[in-house]
C-alpha cells in the first residue's frame, strides 16, 4: 500500500508539473500570416463517420468548385484515423495521420469511437489540445419555441485534460482530476462574450457548480465575471448546472437564454440534451475552434450498433453536413453557408431517413446536391 501511495504521490507530481507548464505556454499557437491556399482536411473517423462524412465532402465540393478550379481551396481526404489503426498503434491519433491534419487548415471531422476505462484517450479530445481548440461552439435553435441559444463549452481543461490520467490506489480508491487555468477560462468567455456582441445578443450565462467545485468552478466564474465587466451592455446571470439543466426545459425560461459560457464536462453533457429539443443529437452541429485551426464535427459518436446490424447506410449525415455549414461560416463564406443550411432542411423535408422510408444516407446527400 505505501508503495501505490508513493507512485501516486510522484505521478501527481508530474501531472501538476505537466499543467503548469501547459498554462505557461497557452497562447503560443498562432495562425499562419499571408497563407495562399485554404486547405480543408476532411477525416473520416470511424463507425458511421466515413458514410456521413462522405454526403458533407460531396455537399462541399459542390458549394466550393470554383474555389477549387482557381487554386483558393483544396480538400484533403485523410484516413487512417480508425479505431483499428489506433489501437494497433496505442495511440488517440497515430503520429503520420496528426502530421497530416497539422497541414491542414480547417477540418470536417467524422465521428470516431472512444473506448471507455483502459487509458486510451478518445481521439477527440487528444485531436482538441494538439490543435488547441478551445472553444466548442454549439448552436442550437428552435424557432417555435423561442430557442436560439449558443453554447461556448471550454473544449481543452476540465475534466477532460486528465480524464486519462487518474490515480488508483489498487482495490482501494480511484481519483480524476479537473484543472481550470485562469488564461484558458479568459479566452473562452472572452469568445462566449465576443460573439454576443458581435450578434446583438443581450444576455450571457455563466454555468458552473461553483458551490461544489469551489477551486476550479470558483475561479471559472470568477475570471468570467472580470471578463464580462468589459461588456457592460450585455446581462450577465450566474447558474448551477444542475438548475440550467431544469431551466432548458421551461417554456417560458428558454427564449431569456441567449449565450452560455460553461467548463468542459458541463458543457458536453448540456448540449446534449439543447440538441434533443432541437429533434435530436444527429441534427447539431460543433465547431471547435482555435487561434491556428479549427474543426467542424457531428456532435453524435460513431454508432458502432448501428454498424453492427449492417445499418450503416442509413445513418444522418444531417449533423455533419451542418457542421459543414458551421465550417462556410468560419471560413467567411455565410451566403453559401446559408445556401447548404437551406439545402439541409428541404433534404430533411423532403427525405426522411430509413428503412420503411426508404431512404439511404446517400439518397439524403443526393437531396442536399439537388437543394444547392
Ligand atoms: C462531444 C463528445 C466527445 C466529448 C466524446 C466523443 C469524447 O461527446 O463532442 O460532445 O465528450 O467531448
Ligand atoms: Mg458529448
Amino acid at each position: 500500500m505505501q508503495e501505490a501511495i508513493e507512485r501516486a504521490v510522484a505521478h501527481y507530481r508530474e501531472l501538476l508539473m505537466s499543467q503548469v507548464e501547459r498554462a505557461q505556454h497557452m497562447n503560443d499557437q498562432a495562425a499562419p500570416e499571408g497563407k495562399q491556399k485554404l486547405v480543408i482536411g476532411v477525416v473520416g473517423g470511424d463507425g458511421i463517420g466515413p458514410i456521413i462524412t462522405l454526403q458533407a465532402q460531396r455537399a462541399l465540393e459542390a458549394l466550393l468548385k470554383e474555389e477549387i478550379q482557381a487554386g483558393k481551396i483544396e480538400i484533403r481526404s485523410i484516413d487512417g484515423l480508425t479505431i483499428e489503426n489506433r489501437l494497433a498503434v496505442g495511440k488517440a491519433v497515430p503520429d503520420d495521420v496528426l502530421a497530416e491534419i497539422k497541414q491542414c487548415d480547417v477540418l470536417l471531422k467524422g465521428p470516431t469511437t472512444t473506448p471507455s476505462g483502459g487509458t486510451m484517450e478518445s481521439a477527440n479530445v487528444a485531436l482538441r489540445r494538439e490543435l488547441d481548440l478551445f472553444a466548442n461552439v454549439r448552436p442550437v435553435s428552435v424557432p417555435e419555441e423561442g430557442i436560439d441559444w449558443t453554447f461556448f463549452r471550454e473544449n481543452t481543461e476540465g475534466e477532460y485534460t486528465l480524464g486519462s490520467k487518474g490515480i488508483e490506489i489498487p482495490g482501494l480508491l480511484t481519483m480524476d482530476f479537473k484543472v481550470t487555468t485562469i488564461a484558458g477560462t479568459r479566452r473562452i468567455a472572452r469568445a462566449a462574450y465576443e460573439f454576443a456582441r458581435k450578434n446583438g445578443k443581450t444576455h450571457v450565462a455563466i454555468v458552473t457548480k461553483s458551490n461544489i467545485m469551489k477551486k476550479t468552478d470558483g475561479m471559472f466564474s470568477e475570471i468570467c465575471r472580470q471578463v464580462a465587466a468589459d461588456y457592460p451592455e450585455i446581462q450577465t446571470d450566474e447558474y448551477f448546472i444542475d438548475i440550467m439543466s431544469a431551466n432548458l426545459l421551461k417554456p417560458a425560461m428558454r427564449p431569456q437564454l441567449q449565450v452560455f459560457v460553461l467548463p468542459n464536462l458541463y458543457g458536453d453533457i448540456i448540449t446534449d440534451e439543447a440538441a434533443q429539443l432541437q429533434g435530436g443529437v444527429g441534427t447539431a452541429g460543433s465547431a471547435n475552434t482555435g487561434d491556428r485551426y479549427a474543426m467542424f464535427e457531428a456532435i453524435h459518436g460513431s454508432a458502432p450498433r448501428m454498424i453492427a446490424r449492417g445499418m450503416g447506410d442509413y445513418a444522418n449525415p444531417e449533423s455533419i453536413i451542418r457542421a459543414a455549414v458551421m465550417l462556410l461560416q468560419h471560413i467567411g463564406m455565410p451566403d453559401k453557408a446559408e445556401r447548404l443550411a437551406k439545402a439541409i432542411d428541404a433534404a430533411a423535408a423532403s427525405c426522411p431517413i430509413g428503412v420503411e422510408q426508404g431512404n439511404t444516407c446517400a439518397d439524403f446527400g443526393d437531396a442536399v446536391l439537388k437543394a444547392l
